[in-house]
């Protein structure tokens, strides 16, 4: 498998062989780490790191992961860099890649990422957009193969906003690997039409399925992996909070939910998450709503099922494989 000089934007791009090799050199790369096995691949090699959101796991994995290969770190954060203000993406990807042997990108529409990779001589990896994470869905699918010693086969519920990042990247990644996707919201939140029926095209080459349903019994039962994410998401104006609670407080992961699933369901979360008063938002929405958990109770999110910190852990070796394989 050669995936040398290739971009990294979204799983739709990545047959299912190219993420099963991506897979395997993570677990391989993992398994190195801990035996304090040096993986300097790409000693003295530069990369570029543009943030337009803050991160704390996308970051640091990128950061430890490029150490770890032998590399050097440049961090631009979301206001020092000219991109988007003063010089355009097609200017800045020609100006990165005449200096950088590869580029992060995390930001807004998919389409800046997509144009950077565009006009950038080196590969381009999605650190996050509004449309995908496709970063994320490696650690996630690590997790799960970790856990269940499969992917196909396994019915993954989200429950939130699936018609964002997390929601469409989760019912690709899925579609693609022969697993049951299911988004367990309500209607307005069920992923685009368009990538659904895409997904769809996949999921029947790969003996997977998509469902989309309101219906928390018919979305829970049988569900290996109950996931969900944050309301509210980078970008997203502070006055959509109302609506949300209200539309997707039905949909919360509790201790109900979790005992409709499979009785060895695992919880995932991206992360951050909303799970107790502990954070500014979370004071914040607390005095404003008056709820004191949001897209997951506190008692399922410090569950003995709840995964999310070895899904977390899983962020810095695979982006560490997507790094030595692509550069
Ligand atoms: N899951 C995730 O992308 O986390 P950060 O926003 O901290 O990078
Ligand atoms: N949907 C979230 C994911 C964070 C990792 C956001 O875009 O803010």
């Amino acid at each position: 498998m050669n995936l040398r000089g290739r971009h990294f934007l979204k799983l739709l791009d990545y047959s299912k062989e190219e993420i099963n090799y991506l897979l395997e050199l993570a677990a391989d790369l993992k398994e190195k780490k801990k035996e304090r096995i040096f993986t300097e691949y790409h000693k003295g090699k530069n990369i570029a790191l543009i943030f337009e959101k803050t991160s704390t796991r996308t970051r640091c994995a990128f950061e430890v992961a490029a150490y770890d290969l032998g590399m050097n770190v440049t961090y631009l954060d979301p206001s020092c860099s000219q991109i988007g203000k003063k010089e355009s993406t097609a200017d800045t990807a020609r100006v990165l890649s005449s200096m950088y042997d590869g580029i992060e990108y995390r930001g807004f529409e998919q389409d800046i990422v997509e144009e950077l990779a565009l006009y950038s001589g080196v590969p381009v990896w999605n650190g996050l957009t509004n449309e995908f994470h496709p970063t994320q869905m490696l650690a996630d699918l690590l997790t799960i193969k970790e856990h269940f010693g499969e992917l196909a086969g396994i019915k993954l519920t989200y429950m939130g906003d699936a018609r964002y990042n997390m929601g469409n990247s989760l019912m690709v990644a899925c579609a693609r690997m022969g697993m049951h996707f299911t988004a367990c919201t309500a209607a307005e939140y069920f992923p685009a039409p368009e990538l659904v029926s895409e997904c769809e095209e996949i999921a029947e080459a790969s003996g997977g399925s998509i469902t989309l349903t309101e219906d928390i019994a018919v979305g829970t039962a049988g569900a290996k992996v109950i996931y969900t994410d944050v309301w509210v998401s980078m970008g997203e104006p502070d006055e959509i909070w109302e609506k949300r609670i209200r539309d997707l407080k039905p949909y919360q992961v509790n201790a109900n939910v979790m005992k409709q699933a499979d009785q060895d369901a695992v919880f995932m979360h991206c992360l951050p998450a909303f799970h107790d008063i502990k954070t500014a938002t979370g004071k914040e929405i607390y005095q404003k709503f008056g709820i004191t958990e949001m897209e997951v109770t506190d008692e399922v999110f410090e569950s003995a099922r709840s995964v999310v910190f070895e899904e977390a852990e899983n962020r810095m070796h695979t982006i560490k494989a997507i790094m030595a394989a692509t550069l």
